[in-house]
């Protein structure tokens, strides 16, 4: 997670719970186009499609990996330090990164799949085999946020202090390259809402904010396209 101003633990925490929701409502969208796709009986994803989704999903994935390395790396580290209680928890919470780092390669190897030219049978079962992937991601990632934030919220508010967060950020800047910030930017501001959107465009500086209405939110939206609209129904 990137955090771009000075914050106290609770509002760290009140941040990570943001970029959660953000990123599940992105995984519900992708499982939910995959597997009307795979129902339908002439699917829609075509190569184009599959091409944009593919290029999108690798760059978040590469956000996610981002963010599990903050949490490894940095943020859970000091809470053990702060809370020797936090010692289970923790291994938990790196196994599910591991299992989350093999779903989402199992997505992107389907989406590659389904991307390069191949003719019936073949395609309906790489169709299938997508959207059965794209489902268990959904699955892993709900049980790991819902782990993840029943074991850390109230250790944040609690142990984390304001320098804390900005020796996290500073590492974080070291993680992100621009173009991963840019995206980072534009994912957070068109898959959040109401006053959680509200709430992250004060995070963001308005330099960011006006690249991301001039440049990055056309991007963003054109490589997501092919996943529908947003479900009201997300966390
Ligand atoms: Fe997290
Ligand atoms: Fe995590």
């Amino acid at each position: 997670m990137i955090v771009m101003a000075k914050v106290d633990g609770r509002q760290f925490a009140s941040d990570l719970v943001v970029s959660h929701k953000s990123m599940i409502a992105e995984i519900a969208r992708l499982a939910a186009c995959t597997s009307a796709n795979a129902a339908a009986s002439a699917p829609t994803m075509d190569h184009e499609s599959a091409t944009l989704v593919a290029e999108w999903f690798e760059r978040f994935a590469r956000m996610v990996h981002h963010h599990h390395t903050a949490e490894d790396d940095d943020v859970f580290p000091l809470l053990a330090q702060r809370d020797t209680s936090f010692v289970d928890s923790r291994k938990a919470l790196e196994e599910d990164h591991g299992a989350l780092t093999v779903a989402m390669t199992a997505v992107a190897t389907a989406l590659a799949a389904l991307r390069d030219d191949c003719a019936e049978p073949e395609r309906t079962l790489r169709t299938r085999t997508l959207a059965a992937r794209a489902a268990d991601l959904h699955a892993t990632l709900d049980a790991h946020l819902a782990r993840e934030e029943a074991a850390i919220l109230e250790r944040m508010s609690r142990d984390l202090t304001t320098k804390d967060i900005a020796g996290f950020e500073r590492k974080n800047f070291k993680r992100y390259n621009r173009h991963d910030i840019a995206w980072s930017v534009s994912w957070i501001l068109e898959s959040s809402h109401g006053a959680d959107r509200d709430a992250m465009i004060k995070r963001v500086p308005w330099p960011l904010r006006a690249m991301h209405r001039l440049f990055w939110q056309a991007n963003y939206r054109r490589l997501t396209a092919p996943l529908g609209p947003y479900r009201a129904a997300v966390k």
